[in-house]
C-alpha cells in the first residue's frame, strides 16, 4: 500500500496532539484515503527534551534536513511565531508539500502569499486549525458560501479569554490565577499576550473576513480591546443584573465597506454567547438564505485542534488527487463572481 508522509512543525501542545491522532486513527486514514499515513519527521526546538515518539521518525531541530527526506507530501505545522514559520512553509510548497497551519498570527500576516503560492505549485493549504480550534468554522463557510451571502460573522474566538471568565465568574477565582490555568491547559499561547489583549481573536477575525468577503478592513481601523480591563468587581455587578461579559469577534460588510471590531461585550441570556464557558468558542453566522447559525464547540487544546488539522490532512490529500480537474472546474464555472472562495 502505498503511504502519504508527513513532518510535523512542533511537538508542543497542537504538534503532539496531531501525532498521537495520527497513531491512533491510522484505520480510519487508511480506509478514507486507500493509503496509510506516516508520520517521518518531527521539528523542534529543544532536542534535549524527552519526547514519546516512534525510533524511526526523524527528530531534528533542522529543517533543512527535513526538506530533503526524498518523498515528503504534507507538512503540518504548530510552532509559534510568524518567522522562522512562513520561511519553512514557502520552502515545503516549493518542495511539492501540501502544508496545514494552525498559527494564526504567521497566517493573518501572509495566508494570501501561501495561497497563492500553493496554487502555482497545485498543491492545497490548509488551515482550519486557526479560526476556532475543533469547530469546522472554515470547511462550514466554505460550503455556505457557495449560494448564501454572508453579511455578518460575531464570534467568541479567543478560547484563553473565554475560560479567564468563566473561571473569574463561576469560581470568583483572580484573573492571574485563571490565566496560569489556562496556561497549564494548554490554551494560551506561549506568550498570553496575544490572548488577553485580543491579537489573537484579531488575527482570527481577519482570517474569518478574508474568506467571508474576499477581503479585510485596514487593520487600523479595527477597534480591539482585550480582556484585562474586566475586573472582578464588574464581573460580579454585571452578574446582578444577569448580564456576563464575553469577548467578542464582529465583521460585517456594509455599503461595500468591512466594519470590525474585537472587544468584551455584556450580553444577557437571550444572546447564544452567553452559555459559551470555559475554553469554548462560538461563532454566529449570517447569511441570506439560511439565516442565522451558530456553531459551538472547543476552541483550543491539544485533541480539539489536532482534529481540525487532521480533517485538514485528509482534505489536502483528496485535493491532490482531484486537483487538475477540481482547479479548471474552479475557473470555468465560478469565475470571478466567487472569487473570494480561492483564499
Ligand atoms: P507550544 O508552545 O505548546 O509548542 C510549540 C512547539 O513548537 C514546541 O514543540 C517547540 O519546540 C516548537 N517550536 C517553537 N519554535 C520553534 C522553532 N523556531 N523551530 C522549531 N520548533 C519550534 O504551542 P502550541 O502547540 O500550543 O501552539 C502551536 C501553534 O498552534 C501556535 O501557532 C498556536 O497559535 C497554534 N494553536 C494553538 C492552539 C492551542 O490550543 N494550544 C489551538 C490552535 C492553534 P520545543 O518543544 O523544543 O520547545
Ligand atoms: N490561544 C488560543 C486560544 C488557542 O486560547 O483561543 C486557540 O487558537
Amino acid at each position: 500500500m502505498s503511504v502519504i508522509k508527513v513532518a510535523i512543525l512542533g511537538f508542543g501542545t497542537v504538534g503532539e496532539g496531531v501525532y498521537r491522532t495520527i497513531q491512533s486513527h491510522a484505520q480510519e486514514f487508511t480506509a478514507v484515503l486507500g493509503k496509510k499515513v506516516e508520520v517521518v519527521a518531527i521539528l523542534v526546538k529543544n532536542i534535549q527534551k524527552e519526547r514519546n515518539i516512534r525510533e524511526d521518525v526523524l527528530l531534528t531541530t533542522n529543517f533543512q534536513e527535513i526538506l530533503r527526506l526524498p518523498q515528503l507530501d504534507v507538512v503540518i505545522e504548530a510552532i509559534v511565531d510568524k518567522e522562522p514559520t512562513f520561511t519553512y512553509l514557502k520552502q515545503a510548497i516549493g518542495k511539492g508539500c501540501h502544508i496545514i497551519t494552525a498559527n494564526k498570527e504567521m497566517f493573518a500576516h501572509h495566508g494570501k502569499e501561501l495561497l497563492d503560492l500553493a496554487k502555482e505549485n497545485g498543491v492545497s493549504v490548509g488551515y482550519e486549525a486557526t479560526v476556532a480550534g475543533g469547530i469546522p468554522v472554515i470547511q462550514t463557510l466554505r460550503q455556505l458560501l457557495n449560494i448564501n451571502r454572508v453579511s455578518q460573522i460575531q464570534g467568541i474566538l479567543n478560547g484563553t479569554s473565554n475560560f479567564i471568565l468563566s473561571e473569574m465568574r463561576e469560581k470568583k477565582q483572580s484573573f492571574a490565577e485563571s490565566l496560569r490555568q489556562a496556561q497549564a491547559k494548554g490554551y494560551a499561547e506561549a506568550d498570553p499576550t496575544n490572548d488577553i489583549e485580543g491579537f489573537d481573536a484579531f488575527y482570527k477575525a481577519m482570517i474569518l473576513s478574508r474568506i467571508a468577503f474576499g477581503e479585510e478592513p485596514d487593520w487600523q481601523t479595527v477597534e480591539r480591546q482585550g480582556i484585562t480591563a474586566i475586573t472582578s468587581e464588574l464581573i460580579e455587578a454585571a452578574e446582578k443584573l444577569k448580564l456576563r461579559f464575553k469577548h467578542v469577534a464582529s465583521i460585517s460588510k456594509e455599503d461595500e465597506q468591512i466594519i470590525a471590531s474585537v472587544k468584551p461585550i455584556l450580553v444577557g441570556d437571550e444572546n447564544p454567547f452567553y452559555h459559551v464557558e470555559g475554553a469554548e468558542n462560538a461563532v454566529n453566522v449570517h447569511s441570506d438564505i439560511v439565516g442565522r447559525i451558530t456553531l459551538q464547540g472547543p476552541g483550543a487544546g491539544m485533541y480539539p485542534t489536532a482534529s481540525a488539522m487532521i480533517e485538514d490532512l485528509v482534505y489536502v490529500c483528496q485535493s491532490k488527487l482531484n486537483s487538475r480537474q477540481n482547479i479548471k472546474k474552479t475557473a470555468d464555472w465560478r469565475g470571478q463572481i466567487r472569487k473570494q472562495k480561492d483564499y
